[in-house]
Parts: structure tokens; sequence; C-alpha cells
């Protein structure tokens, strides 16, 4: 029997009296992509930043299973949690400002991420970082560079860079094309998806972009009013969505 990856139990977070997500209760397995639509306000950046320790939920359960190394992340010590989303977990924001330091090279933002997980040797930090600059197709003599001079598109993949370079078990993306210019989204989109193949990522985006969603999630939760109001394989939900909400989603796409 295969354990999930992440097992969410009835997780709650409201702001006041505010509901941000409620009653939440999920599974993902190794080398999945779950995908989280709904519109805006529906609930997903609450989701996701709880289950990646950005934001403390109210009620409920989150357990990592890694590599048979069971993590109840609610009830651990603030280090042992602070460890754990350093070294296990990832975030591409959907800002790229958000998760790079513009004041810092481009190889500097790397290094310093390999160095957060005990990268000590300069040579080796160094040659990690080409390789992931030029796996992401940003041109090598670029390392150096300040992302500041950077495009929006280089800014996003260097980001990218910097999240995977030390293989996290689970990568959270929150809108990650959702800034960028049309035509750079779909090389974006295009790179992502290389990569989630090639190194076999178990991953949570969220979009409200379904082609996003179509071409990257292997399943689907449907959000409204913070709740999942319809779940199930990526293909079946948009091609046979059942409830009306998602209806409507999938054919305001259709007709875009
Ligand atoms: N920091 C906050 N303070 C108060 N309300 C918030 C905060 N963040 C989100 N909300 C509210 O929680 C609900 C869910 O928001 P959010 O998770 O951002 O949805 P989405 O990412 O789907 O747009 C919305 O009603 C939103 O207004
Ligand atoms: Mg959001």
């Amino acid at each position: 029997m295969i354990i999930p990856l992440l097992k969410v139990t009835n997780l709650s977070k409201s702001y006041d009296n505010i509901v941000g997500c409620k009653n939440i209760s999920m599974s993902l397995y190794p080398g999945e992509v779950l995908g989280i639509v709904g519109e805006s306000g529906s609930g997903k950046t609450t989701l996701i930043n709880c289950l990646s320790g950005n934001l403390e939920p109210d009620r409920g359960k989150i357990i990592f299973n890694i590599n048979n190394k069971k993590t109840d992340f609610l009830n651990i010590s603030e280090s042992e949690k602070r460890k754990f989303i350093r070294t296990d977990l990832a975030f591409v924001h959907q800002n790229p400002r958000d998760g790079l330091r513009l004041n810092v090279s481009a190889g500097g933002n790397i290094g310093e991420k390999l160095m957060s997980v005990g990268y000590r040797h300069y040579g080796n930090i160094r040659s990690l970082a080409t390789k992931w600059i030029n796996k992401v197709e940003i041109d090598k003599s670029r390392i150096d560079d300040l992302p500041i001079t950077f495009s929006g598109g280089m800014l996003q993949r260097l980001q990218i860079a910097k999240n995977l370079i030390t293989s996290p078990n689970v990568i959270f993306m929150d809108e990650p094309t959702g800034g960028l210019d049309v035509s750079v989204q779909a090389r974006v989109l295009d790179l992502i998806r290389s990569l989630v193949n090639e190194l076999n990522l178990t991953v949570i985006i969220v979009s409200h972009d379904l082609a996003v969603i179509r071409l990257l999630a292997d399943k689907m939760i449907v959000m409204k009013n913070g709740t999942v109001i319809e779940s199930g394989l990526s293909d079946q939900v948009l091609e046979d969505p059942q409830q009306e909400y998602t209806q409507l989603l999938v054919s305001s796409v259709l007709h875009v």
C-alpha cells in the first residue's frame, strides 16, 4: 500500500469571522500534481499557506510522510517546523519578488538557499548553481547579475531554480505564471511541466486558469467559500464537472 506523502484532515482557518478555508481533507501521493481552483476569495491561498507553514490554521491535521518518516506538522516545535520547511518544502510565489532577494546576484540567491540546508563548499555551490541556472534556461553568463536586471519570465525561472535546487519533497506554487505576460506564461509553464516530469515532483499548484491545471495537474479540487465542492482526476472534473459552480468555471474557460 502506498502511504500518502501528505494527508490533510478537517483543516480550517478563519480571519476573525471571515472564513478562509473550512474542513478541508485531502491526500497527496508521491509524484502527484494537485491543482487547486476556485474564484478569487474562495480560499486557495489560505489553504496553500496553511499547508506550507506560512499560516497557522485554527483546526485540523496535516501529516507529512516522507521516506517513512511521519511529521505531524501542526504538533512539532517551532524549530523542527522551520527546519522541515527549509529542507522538505518549497514555495514558488506568484510574485518572484516574494521568493527572491533582488539585491543579491542570481547565483547568490541560489547559493544562500543551498547554504541554508548545509552546503559549505564554495566550488560545489557555484557548480550546482550554474547547473540550475542552465536548467531553467537562463544564460549562465547572467549568474553574477542582479535579479533587478531580469525580465519577469527570467525572475520566475530563477525563483523556480532557487526552490528546486535543494530537492524538496513537496512544492507549493501559488499562481506561478499569473503575473507574467501571456507570451511568457506558456514558456514558463512548459518549463514547470518538464521539470515536474523529469524530477517526478510532488506539487500543489493554485491557479485560477484551468488551462494551467489541465496541463499540469493529475488531480484537482474546486473551492468555493472556503470549502472543497468538487474533487477528482483533472481530466474527469474538466470533462464532466458535476457541480454547477464547476460547470460555470469550465464553460467560462471554454468560451474565452
Ligand atoms: N489576512 C486576511 N485577513 C482577513 N481576511 C482574509 C485575509 N486573507 C484572506 N482573507 C479572506 O479569506 C477568504 C479567502 O481568501 P484567499 O485564501 O486569499 O482566497 P483566494 O486565494 O482563493 O483568492 C476571502 O474572503 C478573503 O477576503
Ligand atoms: Mg490567492
